[in-house]
C-alpha cells in the first residue's frame, strides 16, 4: 500500500496511472467505481483533456433505482465525468438485470484496467461480506452497513435502494490491472485488515492479495 499525502495527490496519482493507460491504448476498456473517493480523480481527468474517443467504460455497480434519479450511478458518471469528456455514450456501459449480456461484453476482451473504492466492511463494488471469490455479475442486498454508510447521499437512510447489480469478485479479478483507492481514516482499518489479514470471503477485498497486478493508495 502506498500512503499519499493528501486527497490532492490520491487523485493525480491515479490520474497519472489512467493517463498513461490511455496514452499508451488508446482502445483502453476501463472499469470506473463512483462513490466519493473518486470524485477528484474524475475532475483531475477532466482538466487534463485527454482523447476518450476510443475508450470503453464498464461501470462496477448501480443501485436499482430510475437511472434519472439524482442519486442513481448513471447520473454520477454523467456529471462527474462522462458529460465532460469526449467519450462516447454508447461506450459508456452500466450493468442492468441482463447480468449474461454485461458479463459477456466484459468477458469480451480483457479491462485494461480496474479502478476500485472500497467499504467500510471491505466491500469492492457492491459485493457485500460473505459474496463468492467466483462471483459473476448479479444483482444483490446491500448490508445493512452500506446502507447506513451511504445514507449520506439521501434525504433519509429510508431513501437509500436496497437493492444493486454488481460485477463479480470472479469478474473484477480478471482485469489486467487493479488500482484501489481509499480516502480517510475510517478507511484504514479494513484496508490493513484486507491487505494483511487472512483471505476470505467474509473481506470482499482480500480476494486482492491473489491479483498480480494491484496497487493501493491511501491518505488520511
Ligand atoms: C461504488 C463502489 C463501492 C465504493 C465504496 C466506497 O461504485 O464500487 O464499492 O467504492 O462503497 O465508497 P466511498 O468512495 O463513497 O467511500
Amino acid at each position: 500500500m502506498k500512503v499519499l499525502k493528501n486527497y490532492k495527490e490520491l487523485s493525480s496519482t491515479v490520474a497519472d496511472i489512467v493517463e498513461y493507460q490511455i496514452q499508451d491504448e488508446p482502445l483502453s476498456r476501463l472499469v470506473l467505481p463512483t462513490g466519493s473517493t473518486p470524485i477528484g480523480l474524475y475532475q483531475e481527468l477532466v482538466n487534463r483533456e485527454l482523447d476518450w474517443s476510443h475508450v470503453i467504460t464498464f461501470n462496477l455497480d448501480v443501485y436499482i433505482m430510475n437511472p434519472n434519479h439524482p442519486q442513481s450511478y448513471q447520473t454520477f458518471m454523467k456529471k462527474n465525468l462522462f458529460n465532460r469528456i469526449n467519450i462516447y455514450p454508447s461506450n459508456c456501459n452500466f450493468p442492468d438485470r441482463n447480468v449474461e449480456v454485461y458479463e459477456q461484453k466484459l468477458k469480451g476482451t480483457p479491462i485494461d484496467l480496474c479502478i476500485l473504492g472500497i467499504g467500510s466492511n471491505g466491500h469492492i463494488a457492491f459485493n457485500e461480506p460473505g459474496s463468492k471469490f467466483d462471483s459473476r455479475t448479479r444483482v444483490v442486498d446491500l448490508s445493512e452497513q452500506t446502507i447506513e454508510d451511504n445514507s449520506r447521499f439521501f434525504d433519509s437512510v429510508d431513501d437509500v435502494p436496497k437493492q444493486a447489480i454488481t460485477m463479480g469478485l470472479g469478474t473484477i479479478m480478471e482485469s489486467k490491472k487493479i488500482v484501489l483507492m481509499a480516502n480517510g481514516k475510517h478507511k484504514l482499518n479494513i484496508l490493513n485488515i484486507a491487505i494483511n489479514g487472512e483471505q476470505t470471503e467474509s473481506v470482499p477485498a482480500s480476494i486482492l492479495q491473489s491479483h498480480k497486478n494491484v496497487e493501493i493508495y491511501y491518505c488520511d
